[in-house]
Parts: C-alpha cells; structure tokens; sequence
C-alpha cells in the first residue's frame, strides 16, 4: 500500500487539531465500516510501515522543540483510539468468527427438532382435557406392592377379579408377606390410593402412565400399554357428575359430534361401575367394519369409588392419625375411570396395530411431525 502521508502546514495549536481531526475521522470510518480487524491494526500500528509511524515520524522529524509535546499528546490519543477500535473489533462474534474461518453468513447445520411420540402426543391431549378441568397429574410407581395394585383396590387375595389382570410379578418374593411383594403393576388405579393416603379431599387427578400385563402380544395388546386413569373425591360428587365429565371429555378428545353411553360392568374398586362407548367416529354411528356395525366404540372404564376403597385408604391414614376420618363414606363421594392409551391413539390415528408404536419405524414414526 502505498499510502501518502499528509502535509502538516503549519504546527500552531488549530492547525494541529484540524489536522489530527481529519486523521481520527480517518480511523472512525474505516473501523466502523465491515473490515478486517488485523489488515487494519496493520495499517495503523505497523511498526515500520504502520501509518502511525509514517506520519509522526514526517511530522516530528521537522518540528521546532515547542511543538513535540502537543504533537506527542494529540499521537497518543489518536494510538488509544485506533487501539479502542480494534478492541471492539475482537469483541464482536462476527470478527472471532471470521478469525476462526467461520463463515457466519453460511446456514448452520439443520437439526430435524424431535417430535413427540404418538403415544405422548395422545396422553398430552388426555391430560390437558382434564387439566381444564382443575385436575393435577400425579405419577406412582411401575413397580408396584400387591397392597396397592390389588388388595386397598378392593382386589383380596386369590379373588377371581385378580384374574382379569394376568399378573407380571418379580421373583424372589414368597418369603415376604403378600401384602408386601411386588409386581409390575396392571393398572394406574394404584396411584388412586397412593394419592388418597397423602390427602385429604378434594382430590382431582388424572394418572398417565406405562401398566404392564401377561398378554400375549398380537395387533390390539402388548404385554406393555399405557393408560390414564382418572379420580375425583370431594362431597356430593354424584354418577351425573362422572357422566357429565366424561361426556364432555370424550367430546373435546373425538369431536363435538360425539355421543357417550354407559353399560353396567364391574370393577372390584367401583359401585356402580361402568365402560363408555362413544358413538363410531369413522360411520358417525351407522355401522361399519371398525365398530364391527354396532355403530359403537368401546373406550374406557369407570364408576363410583367403592367405599371399601375409601376403608382400605382410612386405615392406612390412621396409621398416621388414629382419628383421621377425611375418607368417611357417609360424607366423602367421588368417581374414578381409565383408559388405555393405546386405543385411543389408534382411534385418533386410525391404526390398526399397536406393535407400530413400539417399532421406532421412522417411516410411521415421521408421519407425526
Ligand atoms: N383400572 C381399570 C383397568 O385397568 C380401569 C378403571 C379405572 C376402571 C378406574 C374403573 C375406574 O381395567
């Protein structure tokens, strides 16, 4: 570069300040324009051939003795600016970028974000129905004690109702009492007592969560599901209340269109009990091959807490509190239901096997992002 240097003409104090002015505008324009910070330190500040260098040894080299000190100050604050600037420089991402060969004009590498599972997707949606309506989620354990899976829910040992859920229990526990041994457990319904034993009505919650079953695996079970169980206690909850919940759970997961009936069933911990069927979402209740032409979907199963439940639950409480009476069936009332997570999100998605959502296929699986 073969740069002139400016003529000073005169070293009185104006012709100085004009002089080094034009200089500091000089170096304003080119640090404030996109540069290359070290061309631009070597510019300035090069030791022999810097522009520092050029011009104050051209213009002391000819100064009468007075005029070096002022020349001298006014070198040094334009060195302090030149020296600020390139500080900025290096503190700004793009320069260290550009220093590091990084081109941040370029775009950055695409991560596809993950999505959620269509299971979690579906047990999202359950839940947020619910939390709408002033419920909390709460979660147990999946490895669960007989207590809590079978016996508080109203389940005594070797009742045939245990048969219903084809147990997966964990060895080695013959030697402790039945009431203490562990198993995977069936259902979510547990968490209703774990719940009720650390509080007191009113209790709201909904209980998503893995259950685990001896069914052999074909296209509508897995030895593995997932459910989401449901539970209100308070005083005066009636069936019109469980109905009335239900129903309009059922509307905002299927639509508005969507009707719900009850049919008697039975459930150890539940009286009455019922399952709810909703009206075919894929013939709108005509009768087609998904509803095997009954116009009707079964869906989930539910009823009125049975007061030996509210028992089981008061004489764990008064193990704390001999004269706890929160649970009193005369007073306290409330309703419980579940569903499998599975069947609902094969509904919703209409798919047909439930080994899909166990495969990682990202062919199945990309369909949901
Ligand atoms: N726990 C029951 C099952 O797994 C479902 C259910 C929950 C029924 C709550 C009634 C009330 O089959």
């Amino acid at each position: 570069m073969n740069e002139t240097i400016p003529q000073l003409s005169s070293y009185d104090e104006p012709s100085l300040d004009a002089a080094f002015a034009t200089l500091a505008a000089e170096v304003h324009t080119e640090s404030s324009a996109p540069h290359d910070a070290e061309a631009f330190r070597l510019r300035w500040l090069g030791r022999k051939q810097g522009r520092l260098k050029l011009i104050s040894d051209a213009w002391l080299k000819s100064a009468p003795a007075e005029a070096r000190k002022p020349l001298g100050i006014r070198f040094n604050q334009l060195k302090q600016q030149i020296e600020a600037a390139l500080a900025d420089a290096s503190a700004s991402p793009s320069a260290s970028a550009a220093k590091a060969g990084i081109d941040i004009t370029l775009p950055g590498t695409v991560r596809s974000p993950g999505v959620e599972h269509p299971l979690v997707k579906t047990i999202n949606e359950i839940v947020a129905v619910f939390h709408h309506l002033g419920y909390s989620t709460a979660l147990g354990p999946q490895v669960e004690s007989d207590f809590y899976n079978f016996e508080a829910l109203n389940f005594p040992p070797n009742h045939p109702a245990r048969d219903t859920q084809d147990t997966l229990v964990v060895a080695g526990q013959n030697d402790r009492p039945q009431r203490d041994r562990l198993l995977m457990r069936t259902h979510t319904s547990p968490v209703q007592i774990r719940t009720m034993i650390a509080q007191a009505p009113p209790v709201r919650i909904v209980v998503p969560g893995k259950v685990h079953r001896n069914d052999a695996a074909d296209a509508t079970h897995s030895p593995v599901f997932h459910q989401v169980e449901g539970l209100c206690v308070d005083t005066n909850i009636t069936f019109s209340d469980l109905k009335g919940t239900l129903d309009h759970a059922m509307k905002a997961l299927f639509g508005s269109a969507v009707k719900t009936r009850f049919f008697p069933s039975f459930f150890p911990f539940t009286e009455p009990s019922a399952d709810v069927q909703i009206s075919c979402i894929f013939c709108a209740g005509k009768g087609c091959r998904k509803c095997k032409q009954s116009g009707w979907i079964e869906l989930l199963g539910c009823g009125m807490v049975d007061p030996a439940v509210f028992a089981s639950v008061t004489a764990e409480r008064r193990k704390i509190n001999p004269a706890d009476d929160a649970y009193n069936p005369e007073r306290i009332t409330g309703f419980a239901f579940g569903m499998g997570v599975e069947r609902i999100a094969m509904i919703q998605h209409g798919i047909s096997d439930i080994g899909h959502f166990y495969s990682g296929d990202l062919r199945f699986l990309e369909q949901f992002s």
